[in-house]
């Protein structure tokens, strides 16, 4: 019976098949240690040449680093092997025996190298544990929603409308119609959406041609956005805290022992309960030009800004009520002082920066429109969205989550590339 690693110990003292990758091998006269890895985990399979036939023994001998291969043998308790099983051989099939050494195969190879061979690179122990983490962050975000009735909405990624700014746009010719660009952000989409079910989210990527090189920017990265139909500032913040707390929760829960395997302090992790602390902008200028910064109000903060501002919480902190002009132009102002809008960005813990941005959204007609002529966008590509504020408008509010922000900050990564698959940065689309 074909099973994988991490089932192992359901089958102790029986006869199993297993299908993998040859992690590690060596070999001593009448006996071979073979340690196979297929995705789920790592074990190791004893080949002994008095229990096999002098075919597989020679066969053994010849596999090298990632040779894939099939195994049949006896599972036994082994508490002195890398987790307490071994297997028994008594049947080892090469697949494919590589020709060339494996490409990664030093514990020094540059950053440069192991993009090149991302494609391979994603076999190493370390990739498999974040991307596992991954996994768990995705599924989360799901249930989330799925256990408070949201309905999944997948806003489309050719857009006609500039979703968030001008700036950072990723062009194409589109048939007859002329220019589109892809999407920034599917919040309008979602705003349209929330009229008609009440509670949406999407996840999937979006795009910017992100000029800065820096360990928190990718060119295309995954969003998870949420939107609701009568939400108001403070209900999207208690939204915000709920999903970023239960999204830490669950992936300590469910790939702790991933975490682990990073040297991830969980201690920290398990911190990250709601409420979390909120600041005003305005309160965050002030504080930062006590420390020594050099900004002034009415500037969009910088990485090193955030991570200042963060370093003072334990928990993710709210920055609330920025002014409209550093911000997008479907903002509500605050009622009380229309020169900020009733928007928050959350900034993550241990310098991660900012993982969410959100807002209330602009329900008037005439305003929003008074914005988009602000903003010098061109009015007749939203048409459909003031169509939204001319039947039946009402206040509601939305944000989005960086997914790859949000692993690398659980997973405790240093550069945000490994927190996707096969990352697409300033000057990498390859593999
Ligand atoms: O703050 P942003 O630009 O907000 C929006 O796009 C809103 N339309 C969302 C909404 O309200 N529906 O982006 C949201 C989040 C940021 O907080 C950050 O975590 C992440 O997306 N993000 C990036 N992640 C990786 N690389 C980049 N270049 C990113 N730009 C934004
Ligand atoms: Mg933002």
């Amino acid at each position: 019976m074909w099973v994988y690693v991490k089932d192992l110990k359901k089958h102790i003292g029986k006869e199993v098949e297993l299908r993998g990758w040859v992690w590690r091998s060596r070999s001593s006269g009448k006996i071979a240690f073979v340690n196979l890895r297929d995705g789920t985990g790592i074990v190791q399979v004893v080949v002994e040449a008095s229990s096999v036939s002098p075919e597989v023994f020679k066969n053994t001998k010849m596999l090298r680093l990632e040779s894939s291969l099939i195994v049949r043998g006896k599972v036994k308790e082994e508490p002195r092997a890398p987790g307490g099983i071994e297997i028994f051989a008594s049947e080892v099939e090469p697949i494919q025996i590589p020709k060339d050494d494996f490409p990664i195969q030093k514990p020094d190879h540059s950053i440069d190298y192991l993009m090149e061979h991302r494609h391979l690179w994603i076999r190493s122990r370390r990739q498999v544990h974040i991307l596992n983490i991954r996994d768990a962050v995705l599924k989360a975000i799901r249930k989330f929603y799925w256990e408070r009735g949201f309905v999944q909405v997948d806003t489309p990624i050719f857009t006609g409308a500039i979703g968030e700014a001008a700036g950072n746009l990723f062009e194409l010719d589109y048939f007859d119609y002329g220019k589109v660009y892809l999407a920034q952000t599917g919040q309008l989409y979602l705003e349209a959406a929330c009229m008609a079910l009440g509670k949406v989210y999407n996840l999937g990527p979006t795009f910017r041609a992100e000029k800065s090189k820096t360990r928190r920017h990718l060119i295309e990265f995954w969003m998870n956005e949420a939107e609701v139909a009568y939400y108001e500032h403070d209900d999207n913040l208690k939204l915000q805290e709920d999903l970023v707390s239960y999204i830490v929760k669950y992936v300590i829960e469910n790939a702790g022992e991933h975490l682990k395997a990073l040297g991830r302090d969980i201690t920290k992790l398990e911190k990250v309960e709601a409420p979390f602390p909120r600041i005003t902008y305005t309160e965050a200028v002030k504080f930062l030009q006590k420390k020594g910064y050099d900004i002034e109000w009415g500037k969009d903060f910088g990485g090193d800004e955030e991570t200042e501002i963060a370093k003072q919480f334990e928990k993710p902190v709210f920055v609330t009520h920025y002014p409209r002009k550093a911000k997008a132009f479907y903002m509500q102002p605050d009622p009380d002082n229309p020169e900020v809008v009733l928007c928050d960005d959350l900034l993550a813990p241990e310098g991660y920066g900012e993982i969410i941005g959100a807002s209330q959204r602009i329900h008037d007609y005439d305003l929003l429109l008074e914005r988009l002529k602000e903003f010098n966008l061109p009015v007749e590509a939203y048409d459909w969205y003031l169509d939204l504020r001319k039947f039946g408008t009402v206040p509601h509010s939305g944000f989005g989550l960086g997914v790859e922000r949000t692993i690398a900050w659980i997973a405790g990564l240093e550069h945000i590339r490994e927190a996707i698959p096969f990352a697409r940065t300033l000057y990498r689309v390859y593999p």
